[in-house]
């Protein structure tokens, strides 16, 4: 029971297992992976896929032929062991170059070098098969205020998404775009900083079709936001392309926990909300594992995000399948949301005497929503005790 199998569906950045453990106060407790082992001890624990920033795989430094040969043995891992790899983004924030942002970087030569890196890696990822390409800004952001033209930025950036969705187009690519929004860290202030932003941001771009989003629970929770609500509208205008599942305990730095850790209640309704959606991605984990752990310590944070993906969603059934839950969610007339306002249109409304002139609001006022009983039985179920 809650054992995952590919058709499962989920997928792990290489970067999260092969996390070394660096923070800004101390340095690596675990010695690099090589993503070789990461694609077969996955395979093992029953996952379906990897992704990779560019330089998880290829090291910063590579020459040509050092690449070429990465990416053959690559290849024939995930080839041995059966992983796919749905999603690929591009480090743009690691080398000091990027510290001023990548696509945002005030210097054009940096930017100019940012979208050339970003190019040859969507072109490695659509050979690898990937549909999804994840941009996250990274570090284009700022500490202070007279150092970014915020106006200036958007421009650049769109300007910069422009160019890379016109080479996806060019080449034929199955590819699209998802924008990651984070609000903070590692720069003080981080541009498209939430799910609202960047959804604001995408209707600017030359080719919106091919852009949507891929939000990351932690971000959204480190700016005090209801994570289930951002996927919602998300969902709502059609741009949850991915997503990275993870846990955080309320506005502090982004701690990447495994899935399940951190806000429980917020993991269930999310759950609930992906199982009874037509999205059809991976579930994408995107944490750290501590950097207290061992290795041993890595696979049972990477097994318990699996785990906590299934037992969430068995437990999310039960809550819909419970006969008191059922007569609860009507009590709380939560189904009467879907029936239109006015489907007599403006001309019914206003000759409706009970919608205004007969309506007795102080009864309406007085009318209970039954939401505490039903948020009890969601608690019940979540906790196993029903
Ligand atoms: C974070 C981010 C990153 C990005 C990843 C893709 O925790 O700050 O989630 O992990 O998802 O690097 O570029
Ligand atoms: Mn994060
Ligand atoms: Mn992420
Ligand atoms: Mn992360």
């Amino acid at each position: 029971r809650f054992t995952p199998t590919p058709a499962d569906r989920f997928t792990f950045g290489l970067w999260t297992v092969g996390w070394q453990g660096r923070d800004p106060f101390g340095d690596a407790t675990r010695p690099a992976l090589d993503p070789v082992e990461s694609i077969e001890r996955l395979a093992e624990l029953g996952a379906y896929g990897i992704t990779f920033h560019d330089n998880d795989v290829i090291p910063f430094e590579a020459s040509e032929s050092e690449r070429a040969q990465t990416i053959t043995r690559f290849r024939a891992a995930l080839d041995k062991f059966g992983l796919a790899v749905p999603m690929a983004t591009t480090n743009l924030f690691t080398h000091p170059v990027f510290k001023d942002g990548a696509f945002t970087a005030n210097d054009r030569d940096v930017r100019r070098y940012a979208v050339r890196k970003t190019l040859r890696n969507i072109d490695l990822a659509a050979e690898l098969g990937a549909t999804t390409y994840v941009a996250w800004g990274g570090r284009d952001g700022a500490e202070s205020g007279g150092a970014k033209d915020v106006r200036l930025a958007l421009d650049r950036l769109k300007e910069a998404f422009d160019l890379l969705a016109t080479h996806v187009r060019e080449q034929g690519y199955d590819l699209r775009f998802a924008i990651e929004p984070k609000p903070n860290e590692p720069r003080g202030d981080i541009l498209l900083p939430t799910i609202g932003h960047a959804l604001a941001f995408i209707g600017e771009l030359e080719f919106p079709e091919l852009f949507g989003l891929n939000p990351e629970v932690g971000h959204e929770q480190m700016a005090g936001l209801n994570f289930p609500h951002g996927i919602a509208q998300a969902l709502w205008h059609g741009k949850l392309f991915h997503i990275d599942l993870n846990g955080q305990t309320g506005p502090k730095y982004d701690q990447d926990l495994r899935f399940g850790a951190g806000d429980v209640r917020q993991a269930f309704w999310l759950v609930d909300l992906l199982e009874r959606s037509d999205y059809q991605g991976p579930r994408h984990f995107d944490f750290k594992p501590a950097r207290t752990e061992d290795f041993d310590g890595v696979w049972a944070a990477a097994t318990g995000c699996m785990r906590n993906y299934l037992i969430l969603a068995d437990r999310a059934k039960a809550f819909r399948a419970d006969p008191d839950v059922q007569a609860a969610l009507r009590d709380s007339r939560v189904e009467e949301l879907a029936v239109p306002t006015a489907a007599d249109g403006l001309t019914g409304l206003l000759a409706d005497r009970a919608s205004f002139e007969e309506f007795d609001a102080d009864a309406a006022g007085r009318r209970g929503m039954a939401f505490e009983r039903l948020d009890q039985l969601a608690l019940e179920h979540l906790l196993g005790a029903r």
